[in-house]
């Protein structure tokens, strides 16, 4: 699958990693494709890098690993995403006095502002409650942990499944793209729980019989 990953860090850098593994054709899209930390990545993952019009131009999927609030500056320089399979990790978070909060949340999701700002697009929420070192080992003593997808398109969720799939999680498809107000809070809770635990190497589960 041909996939362009906007956003090189934490996220992005790991799901490039997962999914090069599985033989997909990676570009990443950039501000500046030739930034050195970039290239070194790309080279040693055998991905592409070039301008984020260039790279969402021939991909399938373009998934948007950068800051929320990146979010408008990114469309304006993607060009045409009418028809795109978009992976939304992003979290609107707000940093405040008393800790994180959501910009959006419970009536509302940071996804569903991102479909209305490109309403020919697919958008699916994904990847985006579990710290990123999960990217890398989503197994729990041979369990595998659950990453929860939700999105509006019936055909390209099969496509988003087998991505989830691909990085090695447990895919728990949670319906329409309206479900992004329960997936955004629950990074919340996982930073939540990992202070309360003093660690990143945790994850969650859907348990199913
Ligand atoms: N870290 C986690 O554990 C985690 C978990 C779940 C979800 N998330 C979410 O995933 C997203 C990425 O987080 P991260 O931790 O991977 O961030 P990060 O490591 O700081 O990486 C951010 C990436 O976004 C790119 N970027 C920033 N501004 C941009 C712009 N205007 N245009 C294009 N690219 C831009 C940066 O590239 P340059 O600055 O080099 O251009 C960088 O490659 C965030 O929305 C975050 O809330 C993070």
């Amino acid at each position: 699958m041909n996939i362009a990953i906007i956003g090189h860090g934490n996220i992005g850098g790991g799901l490039a990693k997962a999914w090069a593994a599985k033989g997909h054709a990676l570009v990443f899209g950039a501000r500046d494709p030739e930034k050195s930390d970039l290239a070194a990545l790309a080279t040693s993952l055998g991905a592409k890098t070039a301008t984020i019009r260039a790279a969402v131009e021939g991909a399938e999927v373009v998934v948007f690993a950068m800051p929320w609030g990146a979010v408008d500056d990114v469309i304006a320089g993607a060009g045409d995403l009418a028809g795109k399979i978009v992976i939304d990790c992003t979290n609107a978070v707000v940093r405040g006095k008393s800790g994180m909060t959501l910009a959006y949340g419970h009536t509302n999701s940071s996804s569903e502002e991102l479909q209305r700002k490109i309403p020919r697009a697919k958008v699916f929420k994904s990847f985006n409650a579990q710290g990123a070192e999960n990217l890398a080992n989503p197994t729990y003593g041979g369990v595998p942990a659950s990453n929860f997808f939700c999105g509006d398109d019936p055909e390209a969720r099969a496509v988003v499944r087998r991505l989830v799939e691909d990085v090695g999680f447990q895919a728990v498809d949670v319906g329409p793209l309206e479900n992004a107000r329960l997936l955004e809070p629950l990074m919340l809770l996982w930073i939540a729980s990992s202070r309360a635990l003093g660690k990143r190497d945790l994850a969650f589960k859907l348990l199913e019989r």
